[in-house]
C-alpha cells in the first residue's frame, strides 16, 4: 500500500473506516494466501491427434488423444463448442435450458483428415489437432481457434487454459463488457474481474465494474459474436492484425484468452450486427423493458439529506418548467447507511414524500446495497443469519468485509434460497413509496486500500448447489443479485414491470435490467467513456444505461455539464448524479445560459420518448440496443468501425456529442445515404464526412432521410416525424408504443415512405394492405 492510496481511503470514508478497511484488506490476503496456496508444478497439455469421432444431433463429438471436443449447431443458427466433456449447461448466462440442436447439421469428414459440421451461416471445421475455424457459407474465414492449452496443477484442482484466435487482418474488436476506452477495443491486455475502481475511473481505466467475455468482431469477412462461457477471472489479448497491401502477407488479428479456469467451451453468432445481437439475446434472455418512466429525465445525488432537500429539488424543476420522471436516493438516506432501513430524523415520512412526488409525476427509485452491516439487532442482518444467507470463509466462518455501514456480511446470491430471501426484502422498499431500485457496491466491492477491493478468493459459495469459492463467484455476483432483485419485484408486484439497474453483472443481466457508468470521472476524458461503455455494453446485449451526467467525483464546468447533459439526453438511461463531495447536478445551477441550453435537451427527450419506447420495445423482441455504433447497418464501411465520437439512435437518428472544451463545430463520419440536419433541415449526403455546426446550444443530430419518427406532439399525443425519402428511394418505420407499465403487448405499427412527384407519401402496413397512418404525420426535410 502506499501513503496516498491510505490518504486517500481515509478521506472517501473516515478515519474509523479507513483503518477498518485496512485491518480488512490484510485480512484478505492473509486468508488468501492460506487458502489458496500457490499452484506450484504444472502440467501442460494440448488435444493432441484425432483419434475418432461420434455423431450427435447438430454435430457430434471428436474424440483427440488428450481431450475430446463436443460441437453443436443449434436450432437458429448459434454453435457452441466445449472441450474436455463441457456441454452448455450449468451456465449463468444462457436463458433457461440451452437451445435445441439443428437436426439438420451433422459431423462429415472434410478433405484435411479432420471433420466439420456445415450449417446455413457458418461451417465449422476441426482439424487434426484440435483447431476450429469458422468459415461463412462463402468460404470466408470469419475465426480460427488454435488448439487450446491446459496446466494441471500436478496436485489436482482447476486447470488454467489458454485459447488463441486468429481473426482477419481488417478485423475490429469490440465489447467485453463495459470498456471506458473503447468502444474499439485497440491492442492490449483487458482483465476480466469486475473490479470497483475505487471512487472514480477514467478513459483509459481498466477493468470496470462489469467485464464479459463477449467479443464482438466487425470484418469485411461478416460480423459476429464469440462467447467464452466461464465466469473465472482471465485476460484477454488482443492485437488488431494488419493487411499486406495486396502482397497476400496479411498478418491476422489476434486475441488470446487466459482464464484461471472453468470450462473451454464456447459460442459463435454470425451474421449482420442486427442478427448477431438477435440471436445473442436470444441465447441469454431479452432486455427486460423499463416501465414507460425510466426512459424520462432522472436526477440523483449522493447527499440529498434529507426530505426538505428532495422537495426543493423537485420543487425547482416544477417552478422552472423543465421535465423530470424520476428522483433517486443515495446512502445518506438510509439510517447510518444500513441497506432496507431509513434515516427516520431526516425522512420522517418517506411514503408520504413517495406518494406526493407521484401525484408531481416523479417516481422515487432506492439505491440497494448487498453489503449488510454485520451487528446484532440490524433486522436484516438478524434475518440473513437465521436463513443462513451470508458468504463464509474457507473455514465457514461468515466472510467479512467493509463498506460504508462498516464491518459488513455479503449475500450469497448464488444459491436460489438467498435470492429468495433477498428478493422478499425489496417489500420494505416497495412500502416505503420506491418505484424502483439501484444496485451499487456489488462486485461485490469491499473497502482495502491496497490489494483487491472485494471478497477474499477462497470464500466459499453455493453456486446453484455445486459448490466452490470466490474465483468462481465473483463474476456473477451482480448478476444473481440483479436476479434475486427482479424476481423479488416481479413476485411482489406482478403487474408492474420492475425497475432495476446495476452496477457490477455479466453476460445475460439484460434479462434483469439496465447498468450505469458507475462513479465515471468529472472531465472531458469522462465523456467519452461515458459513450464507450454505453455502446460496448449495447453491444455485449445490455441496451439500457447511461453515464452519471456531469461526471461523478468533481465540479464540471457550466459548458461540461451541458455538453454531457446533450449526450446523456440522448441516451437510454438520462439521469444526473454526483459524489457527495462533488457540488450540485441541478440545470439551474450552471447560469441562465446553460439553464436555456439544458432546457432545450430535456424537451428534446420528452418530445423523443415514444421513440425510446419503441427502442425499448425493439430491444426487447430484436435484442437491437438503442444506441449503435454508426458501422451498425454498414459493417463493410471500414472508415465507420473507426468511428468512436458519434452513434446511431436506433435506425433513425445519428447524434454527435461534443467531446472537447471549446468545440463549437465538429466532423461527422455519415454512413451511407441522406442524413437532414434536423434543426437546419439541410441534407447531406453519406458516405463521407460532413463539418457541422455545434453551438453550446446543442450537439449535431441528423436524421436518416425516408424515416419515420414517433414523437409528441405539441398536445402530448403520438405523432409520425417523417424525415422525406430522397428522390428515387423509399423508407419507413415501426412504432412500438406503451400499454402502459404492465405486461399487455403493444401493438407494432409498420410504415412506409416514398417520394411521389416530389410529395412524401406515408403509408401505414396493415393486414391486406397499405392504407393511410392512424397518427398525425409531420413531414420534414423537404
Ligand atoms: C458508489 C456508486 O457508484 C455511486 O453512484 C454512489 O453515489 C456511491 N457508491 C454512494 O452510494
Amino acid at each position: 500500500m502506499d501513503v496516498s492510496d491510505l490518504v486517500r481511503s481515509v478521506k472517501a470514508v473516515g478515519t474509523v473506516q479507513g483503518l477498518r478497511a485496512v485491518r480488512s484488506a490484510w485480512r484478505r490476503q492473509r486468508t488468501d494466501a492460506r487458502e489458496l496456496p500457490p499452484r506450484g508444478a504444472e502440467r501442460a497439455r494440448v488435444p493432441g491427434v484425432l483419434t475418432g469421432v461420434e455423431p450427435r444431433p447438430g454435430g457430434g463429438v471428436v474424440r483427440f488423444a488428450r481431450s475430446e471436443l463436443q460441437v453443436t449447431v443449434a436450432a437458429g443458427g448459434a454453435v457452441f463448442w466445449g472441450w474436455d466433456g463441457a456441454g452448455p449447461l450449468p451456465s449463468y448466462a444462457i436463458d433457461g435450458d440451452a437451445p435445441e440442436p439443428d437436426a439438420r447439421a451433422f459431423l462429415e469428414p472434410d478433405k484435411n483428415g479432420g471433420w466439420r459440421v456445415v450449417s446455413e451461416r457458418l461451417t465449422v471445421a476441426v482439424s487434426r489437432h484440435g483447431a476450429v475455424e469458422l468459415t461463412t457459407p462463402g468460404g470466408v474465414v470469419l475465426r480460427r481457434e488454435l488448439p487450446p492449452r491446459w496446466w494441471e496443477p500436478a496436485g489436482g484442482g482447476q486447470s488454467r487454459w489458454v485459447q488463441r484466435t486468429e481473426v482477419p487482418a481488417d478485423a475490429r474488436f469490440f465489447g467485453l463488457g463495459g470498456r471506458g476506452a473503447g468502444p474499439r477495443l485497440r491492442d492490449g491486455t483487458y482483465a476480466l474481474w469486475n473490479t470497483d475502481p475505487r471512487g472514480g475511473f477514467d478513459r483509459g481505466d481498466d477493468p470496470l465494474y462489469i467485464t464479459m467475455p463477449v467479443q464482438l468482431v466487425v470484418a469485411d469477412a461478416g460480423t459476429h459474436l464469440a462467447f467464452y462461457d466461464t465466469t473465472w477471472e482471465g485476460k484477454v489479448v488482443l492485437s488488431e492484425g494488419e493487411e499486406g497491401e495486396g502482397s497476400g502477407h496479411d498478418r491476422p488479428g489476434t486475441s488470446e484468452m487466459r482464464m484461471g479456469g472453468g470450462p473451454l467451451r464456447c459460442w459463435v453468432v454470425a451474421g449482420t450486427p442486427a442478427r448477431v445481437l438477435q440471436g445473442w439475446t436470444a441465447l441469454t434472455g431479452a432486455p427486460a423493458l423499463p416501465p414507460s418512466w425510466a426512459l424520462g429525465t432522472q436526477h440523483a445525488r449522493w447527499g440529498f439529506g434529507s426530505e426538505h432537500e428532495v422537495r426543493r429539488i423537485v420543487a425547482g424543476y416544477r417552478e422552472r418548467d423543465l421535465p423530470l420522471s424520476a428522483l433517486h436516493l443515495d446512502i445518506d438516506h438510509y439510517d447510518r447507511h444500513q441497506v432496507f432501513t431509513v434515516d427516520r430524523a431526516n425522512f420522517p415520512d418517506l411514503p408520504g414524500l413517495a406518494k406526493d412526488l407521484r401525484a408531481d409525476g416523479v417516481r422515487l427509485v432506492s439505491i440497494v446495497d448487498p453489503a449488510v452491516r454485520a451487528e446484532a439487532g440490524n433486522a436484516v442482518y438478524d434475518s440473513g443469519v437465521s436463513v443462513d444467507a451470508f458468504v463464509r470463509d474457507a473455514r465457514g466462518r461468515p466472510a467479512r468485509g467493509v463498506v460504508w455501514p462498516g464491518e459488513c456480511v455479503f449475500p450469497d446470491f448464488t444459491a436460489p434460497r438467498v435470492r429468495e430471501w433477498w428478493g422478499g426484502l425489496y417489500e420494505e422498499r416497495l412500502a416505503q413509496g420506491f418505484s424502483g431500485v439501484w444496485h451499487d457496491m456489488n462486485e461485490p466491492a469491499s473497502f482495502a486500500p491496497f490489494g483487491d477491493p472485494t471478497l477474499p478468493r477462497s470464500s466459499r459459495h453455493d453456486l446453484e448447489g455445486r459448490g466452490g469459492d470466490h474465483r468462481e463467484a465473483h463474476n456473477v455476483y451482480g448478476l444473481t443479485m440483479a436476479r434475486a432483485g427482479y424476481e423479488g419485484l416481479l413476485r411482489l408486484r406482478p403487474d408492474e414491470r420492475p425497475f432495476l439497474f446495476s452496477r457490477s453483472g455479466w453476460a445475460g443481466m439484460q434479462r434483469y435490467g439496465g447498468t450505469w457508468s458507475g462513479d465515471v470521472t468529472t472531465g472531458w476524458p469522462g465523456l467519452r467513456a461515458s459513450l464507450s461503455l454505453v455502446m460496448g455494453l449495447g453491444l455485449c446485449g445490455v441496451p439500457y444505461s447511461g453515464p452519471d451526467v456531469g461526471g461523478f467525483d468533481g465540479r464540471p464546468s457550466p459548458e461540461l455539464y451541458l455538453r454531457w447533459l446533450q449526450l446523456g439526453a440522448y441516451l437510454p438511461l438520462f439521469r444526473t448524479h454526483a459524489a457527495i463531495w462533488a457540488g450540485r447536478r441541478e440545470p439551474w445551477e450552471f447560469g441562465p445560459q446553460v439553464l436555456e441550453h439544458a432546457r432545450a435537451a430535456l424537451e428534446e427527450r420528452e418530445r423523443l420518448r415514444p421513440y425510446f419506447m419503441t427502442l425499448a420495445q425493439l430491444a426487447r423482441l430484436t435484442g437491437a440496443p438503442y444506441v449503435r455504433p454508426l458501422w451498425w447497418g454498414s459493417s463493410a464501411d471500414r472508415a465507420l468501425r473507426d468511428c468512436e465520437d458519434a452513434f446511431l439512435l436506433g435506425d433513425a437518428l445519428l447524434v454527435a456529442p461534443v467531446f472537447e472544451r471549446g468545440g463549437d463545430r465538429r466532423a461527422v463520419r455519415l454512413p451511407r445515404g441522406r442524413w437532414y440536419d434536423t434543426v437546419t433541415g439541410q441534407a447531406h449526403e453519406g458516405p463521407g464526412q460532413v463539418l457541422l455546426d455545434a453551438p453550446l446550444s446543442r450537439i449535431p443530430v441528423l436524421a436518416r432521410a425516408g424515416s419515420v419518427i414517433p414523437v409528441r406532439g405539441a398536445d402530448g399525443g403520438l405523432e409520425l416525424e417523417v424525415w422525406a425519402p430522397a428522390a428515387g428511394r423509399t423508407g419507413g418505420g415501426v412504432v412500438v408504443g406503451d400499454a402502459g407499465d404492465g405486461w399487455v403487448t403493444p401493438e407494432v405499427e409498420r410504415f412506409t415512405t416514398k417520394l411521389v412527384r416530389g410529395r412524401v407519401v406515408v403509408e401505414q402496413i396493415v393486414d391486406g394492405g397499405a392504407v393511410e397512418p392512424g397518427r398525425p404525420v409531420r413531414v420534414r426535410g423537404i
